[in-house]
């Protein structure tokens, strides 16, 4: 089956995902790719990126096909995102036309937007990445929204499966929240849970008090845990989550209490500046040789220290990577019709 988009890993099955996955690894080993001959992606970029905007157009590339990049009030027109409003202000294209014209140009649509609004109530529809899938007639990806980033996801499930075994069951994967100056979105931290969770490992969230994720995002984690043999619990004890860890994946987000308030978030933060992953506590992992994770782009000596990401315990750049191989094979699916 040819599936319409990609917004969340959890909208598609495990079926879907474990070939995602399998073909991944596939082409990593060098297997011949589809060929993306005649076909464009057109992505869109309402925020920066390193690792998302070259592993597409790489990817698009290794297959013949071509990405065209846009950024939407830079050199592109400024996109009106909000329904119903009066366009007497400075955007002059709205997310309807851009969509429905983007979709008649490429087999894909792909579009990064963070969460612009002050109310989590209402980042958390991900409306612009849904909009652009509701108006652009060709699937549509997700490169990172307010709630998901299943294209870092699948790279991380791959990643774990790389290092852990392609059914990591029984292994303990920790989602450690770690001190940075400003409040991030949730979306790296609940796709890597989801990530973790399909593989039917044993999610841990570690968090201070009030930084919980949203509790749909939980709910859907849990699910995908249970249903793959897994489980995901929470706890506010940073050392006893990461003592006997395979994996730890390193990641800030801001508290979904105080969001839009950065002023209010940053005081409820401040106690918290020891959340780092450091060496002792990677030594604490299982034999001292949990694997470390983390999306990047990362802060040194905030999140975690030189020590341990350039020490034997870091996978990031094989993470990184595993974006480029994941990418292929959701665009072959995506675009080129393979069969999942
Ligand atoms: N991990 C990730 O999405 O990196 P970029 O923000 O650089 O694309």
């Amino acid at each position: 089956m040819t599936r319409k988009h990609l917004i969340g890993t959890d909208e598609w099955s495990d079926d879907e995902i474990r070939s995602i996955l399998a073909r991944a690894s596939e082409l990593k080993a060098g297997a011949a790719g589809d060929s993306f001959t005649g076909k464009a992606l057109v992505m869109v970029f309402f925020n920066p990126s390193l690792r998302t905007r070259t592993s597409f157009e790489v990817a698009m590339a290794r297959h013949g096909g071509h990405a065209v990049i846009l950024e939407p009030g830079r050199g592109a027109w400024t996109i009106e995102t909000r329904s119903g409003v009066v366009m007497d202000g400075e955007a002059v294209e709205h997310i309807v036309e851009a969509a429905r014209v983007l979709g008649r140009y490429g087999e894909a649509v792909a579009v990064r937007a963070f969460p612009s609004t002050d109310t989590w109530a209402e980042a958390r529809r991900d409306e612009v990445v849904r909009g652009f899938a509701r108006h652009a007639g060709v699937p549509t990806i997700n490169m990172e929204s307010a709630r998901r980033h299943p294209c870092q996801g699948l790279a991380d499930a791959l990643t774990l499966q790389e290092n852990l075994g392609e059914r990591p069951q029984s292994r303990r994967f920790v989602l450690a929240w770690s001190w940075h100056p400003r409040a991030l979105p949730t979306a790296v931290p609940a796709s890597a849970a989801l990530a973790a969770a399909r593989l039917g490992m044993e999610v841990v969230v570690a968090r201070p008090p009030g930084y919980d994720l949203d509790a749909d995002d939980m709910a859907s984690i849990g699910a995908v845990a249970r249903r793959n043999g897994g489980s995901v619990s929470v706890t506010d004890d940073l050392d006893s989550a990461v003592s006997g860890a395979d994996a730890v994946y390193a990641k800030s987000w801001g508290c979904l209490d105080d969001f839009g308030d950065f002023e209010e978030e940053a005081v409820r933060r401040a106690p918290y500046r020891d959340w780092i992953i450091n060496e002792d506590r990677m030594s604490s992992t299982r034999d001292g040789a949990g694997i470390f994770l983390h999306c990047l782009p990362v802060r040194r000596n905030v999140v975690v220290t030189d020590g341990v990401l350039d020490g034997p315990w870091s996978r990031v750049t094989q993470e990184a990577e595993n974006r480029l191989h994941a990418q292929r094979a959701v665009l072959e699916t995506m675009i080129a019709g393979r069969k999942i």
